[in-house]
């Protein structure tokens, strides 16, 4: 059987020489924008309340609830305008320099594909109700779209030392699966949480999970898992002191020190957290 991925080695026929290819917009079936309308109701139906004020304001700024795939002629003109970023189309994953260089140009690659009836719940690559739902309101927020733009640029600069493992981390734990503190309470601003039903409601209600206040070396010692819920969460105090901690800081004398310091395992809680919840890990340890 062919790779069922969205996986290639090289930009695949059609593709640019930097992976892009056209959104085709007019290809998507049916099907396809209803797989999209569904998604969408079922999450935007829970996100006040639960999502930051940055990403319900980056819903409405980008009209999202136009039915359908968005059609990136559209979406562009309105994210442009927000804060000069783009959305383009790629095939599938990406390599992580071409990747890179494409945050650091404020342009998101997103897949040209959408999951399919028997992937609702769970797929194991980004679609495009991932990628542009979950990352690009976000992207609408001057202060996150600075940072991300950084973050493209640092993670050219971590190839250089081989320490592409350890500020993977930093996207995983917040561009992912980042909480905040808002006045009303902790909310969810990371990609991988606004765009799942399950775990937009785990992440914020669960006693499972523990949720850490926001510290950039303890972070990038933490490893995560990739095949469930998280059993951690960093929680930032806002975007701003996200912006400013990650742009202010050389990060080629804390890969240094990363070396010299053993890893933290998942689930650990140590001296110096600012503990916000110490999860039980009933629901990581009950699938043991
Ligand atoms: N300041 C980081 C460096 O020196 C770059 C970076 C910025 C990384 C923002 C992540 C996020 O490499
Ligand atoms: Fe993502």
């Amino acid at each position: 059987m062919a790779d069922p991925l969205h996986v290639y080695d090289a930009p695949p026929l059609g593709a640019n020489a930097d992976w892009t290819i056209p959104q085709n917009w007019e290809a998507f079936s049916a099907d396809e924008h209803a797989m999209w309308d569904h998604l969408f109701a079922r999450q935007s139906e829970m996100l006040p309340g639960r999502a930051a004020q940055a990403f319900l304001r980056g819903v409405d700024v980008l009209k999202l609830e136009k039915p359908g795939i968005p059609d990136y002629r559209e979406l562009n003109a309105r994210l442009m305008a927000a804060t000069g970023w783009q959305v383009v189309a790629v095939p599938g994953l990406v390599p992580d320099d071409v990747f890179f260089d494409h945050l650091a140009n404020r342009r998101f690659p997103a897949g040209n594909f959408i999951r399919t009836p028997d992937q609702i719940d769970y797929l194991q690559e980004p679609d495009v109700f991932h990628d542009v739902f979950g990352h690009v309101p976000m992207l609408a927020d001057p202060v996150f779209a600075d940072y991300m733009v950084a973050y493209g640029k640092g993670g050219l600069r971590s190839l250089g030392f081989g320490a592409l493992h350890k500020l993977a981390r930093l996207y995983w734990y917040t561009v992912e699966f980042g909480l905040i503190a808002e006045p009303d309470g902790l909310r969810i601003y990371g990609a991988g949480i606004v765009s799942s039903y399950g775990e937009s409601i785990f992440a914020l209600d669960d006693p499972s999970p523990n949720r850490i206040g926001f510290d950039l070396l303890r972070l990038m010692r933490t490893e995560y898992r990739i095949d469930d819920y998280q059993q951690n969460y960093f929680v930032i105090p806002s975007l701003e002191h996200l912006l400013k901690v990650t742009v202010e800081t050389d990060f080629a004398p804390l890969y240094a020190q990363l070396e010299a310091l053993p890893d933290i395992a998942i689930a650990d809680i140590v001296p110096g957290d600012e503990v916000i919840t110490h999860g039980t890990q009933y629901y990581a340890r009950a699938k043991g």
